[in-house]
């Protein structure tokens, strides 16, 4: 949510933020800023829309050896020109780019700026001239100004700052909202994560929640708010500059999909010895194995991953297993067991929502795990134990791989535990070899991928609706299918239990409605063929994807037999490659759909 990135050089480092903004702009997409300073000139240019809105409007002679850009997911004030950051306060001595959410803002305006003019609604623009108020009425320094400032602010930010008239130092703080520093040899960076900085530098230094950074060419200082020194090695960022360049695809989505297989072997290698003996570490899979009932806590994609592995998770451990979405867990919390294990399934590792009942959690000292794909994420951090799902980069905002990924990871969870309790009847023989016939299977789905655009052209070129329907497992992939078709097309989708239609829903179905069904399902295949022809009926457009053994001669897309726990992770794919398509066919950006952005770090 909003992207930062910032640099102090020797030389101009306007190239450097624009390819930095252009690998934020994932997280946020409706106005773009960027602010530059030397000794002698200054330039602050923004534009409503995409970044690439933005470079238009720099022209080469723009030159800065410190800069600031920033990318932005409105919060505050609608997508705009003046909302956009960089913010520069009334008397230009200080100019802010910031991501997160300050809580009090209406407060610190009202306290300290009646006499301001403001330009936009942002409460950032609150924040600079705050810094500025008291460096005007107390005569402090810049840096003295923001720290003070930061005292007094309740919410989260990621913040960067530059004094105009001193382009040698650059300052950063944080709370709450993940900022990183990219250390070079005569320059330094700071990020809202790693791809912001990659093309630059590998070896990042995490900035930790209350802590200020000042930065010069040759130097990092790095402090607590009331003073204290802080000491951190950097790490090496492990992100291979080229897995996120799209390559010869049209768009993120696609590369993603296609990578699916990929990320199969990659978990396979990561967590399973080729005999499939789990290789998690055992302290993790006894706790786990102690615990009588498992909590999964997540958001959008990740919650609809949850639901497609908790059958998995309970029939092989035999610990029932209840999945939340993180918003309503965190405020209405059911009664807990008296062992319960918490699993935190999120792409970003960043998502506000599930962090805020990680937090509630871990006060209550009870234990966790995270399932992320970004190392060193604050739900990494935060929980006890944390896996990485190794999807590589995710950059479309539209999650796919990352799904799959976290629905395998829970899978071999399950086999783990359920070993570590002897409980070996029902788990397959080979967990790695199982793993390898879904790549194997996944390949061949992306080879087919013409018949689904095809089932676009035919089905959904103008529709305004289509419904999923489906049972058990197939129901959890239908509610995930409807998710990835509303997102990116627009198309009002909704994934429904296919018993469940005729008791309501039914009355949306009009002549030429799409209905796709998905049937997986051996003990349920002909009910829900009963329910599609029911909607057929009534003048419903039906389209089946169904496996192999329970096909049909009209049936339009045939998956691949696979057992029903491997199930899930093959029946997305034909369904994310139909919700691609739609959004392809309509024209849009596939990558960058409207009002959403890929880390959701507000609640
Ligand atoms: C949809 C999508 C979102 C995310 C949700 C949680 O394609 O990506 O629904 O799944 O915002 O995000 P994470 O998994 O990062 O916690």
């Amino acid at each position: 949510m909003c992207g930062i990135v910032g640099m102090i050089a020797n030389e101009n480092v306007c190239e450097v933020l624009l390819k930095g903004l252009e690998r934020l702009e994932y997280r946020g997409y409706d106005s773009a800023g960027i602010y530059l300073a030397n000794q002698e000139e200054r330039s602050l240019v923004k534009a409503q829309g995409p970044i690439k809105t933005l470079t238009q409007k720099i022209t080469p002679t723009m030159n800065g050896t410190v800069g600031i850009g920033h990318t932005r997911w409105a919060t505050h004030g609608i997508p705009s020109e003046a909302n956009a950051h960089p913010h520069r306060s009334e008397h230009g001595k200080v100019v802010l780019v910031h991501n997160g959410v300050i809580e009090n803002y209406q407060e610190l305006k009202a306290t300290y700026l009646k006499e301001t003019k403001l330009i936009g609604e942002t409460d950032t623009e609150v924040i600079v001239n705050v810094i500025e108020h008291f460096i005007e009425t107390e005569g402090l320094d810049v840096k003295a100004a923001f720290k003070k400032v930061l005292t007094e602010i309740k919410g989260s930010y990621a913040f960067a700052l530059i004094d105009p008239t001193d382009p040698t130092h650059f300052y950063a703080a944080k709370h709450k909202s993940p900022l990183l520093i990219g250390c070079g040899t005569n320059f330094h960076l700071v990020g809202s994560d790693a791809l912001a900085m990659i093309h630059q530098t590998n070896e990042l230094i995490e900035l930790q929640d209350g802590e200020f950074v000042t930065l010069t060419t040759d130097s990092i200082q790095i402090e607590t708010l009331d003073g204290k020194t802080i000491q951190r090695a950097p790490f090496r960022a492990q992100i291979d500059n080229d897995s996120i360049d799209k390559g010869t695809y049209p768009f993120y989505m696609l590369k993603e999909i296609e990578e699916q297989p990929l990320v199969m072997r990659r978990l396979q290698q990561k967590y399973l010895a080729p005999s499939g003996e789990s290789l998690i570490s055992d302290t993790l899979i006894q706790k786990i194995a102690a615990s009588d009932r498992l909590y999964i806590v997540a958001c959008g994609t990740s919650y609809h991953a949850g639901l497609a592995a908790k059958t998995t998770l309970e029939r092989w451990t035999n610990i029932p297993v209840e999945v939340h979405v993180a918003s309503e867990f965190g405020y209405h919390m059911p009664l807990l067991t008296a062992k319960p294990f918490f699993i935190f399934l999120s792409q970003s590792g960043e998502t506000a929502d599930s962090r805020q009942v990680l937090v509630k959690i871990n006060q209550q000292n009870l234990p966790s795990l995270t399932i992320t794909n970004v190392p060193g994420s604050t739900l990494a951090r935060e929980a006890n134990d944390a896996l990485l799902l190794e999807a590589g980069p995710e950059i479309a905002v539209a999650s796919t791989k990352a799904y799959t990924a976290q629905i395998t990871l829970l899978t071999i969870l399950a086999d783990a535990v359920a070993r570590q309790k002897g409980l070996v009847e029902q788990l397959p023989k080979n967990l790695s070899q199982a793993l390898s016939l879904v790549e194997e299977q996944m390949t061949q789905i992306v080879e087919e991928k013409e018949i689904i655009h095809q089932i676009v052209n035919d089905f959904l070129p103008t529709t305004r609706n289509a419904f999923f329907i489906g049972r058990g497992i197939d129901y959890a992939v239908a509610l995930e299918a409807a998710l990835k078709l509303k997102e990116i097309s627009y198309i009002q989708a909704e994934g429904f239990a296919a018993g469940e239609l005729k008791h309501g829903t039914i009355a949306l179905i009009e002549t030429g409605t799409p209905v796709i069904g998905l049937i997986t399902d051996d003990a349920t295949a002909s009910h829900t063929r009963g329910n599609l022809e029911e909607v057929r009926s009534r003048g419903a457009k039906t389209i089946v994807l169904t496996k192999k053994s329970l096909a049909q001669t009209t049936d339009r897309f045939i998956l691949p037999d696979a057992p029903d726990y491997l199930m899930s992770l093959i029946a997305i794919l034909p369904l994310q490659l139909l919700a691609y398509y739609a959004s392809f066919e309509r024209g849009y950006d596939v990558d960058k759909p409207r009002n959403l952005a890929k880390s959701v770090t507000v609640e």
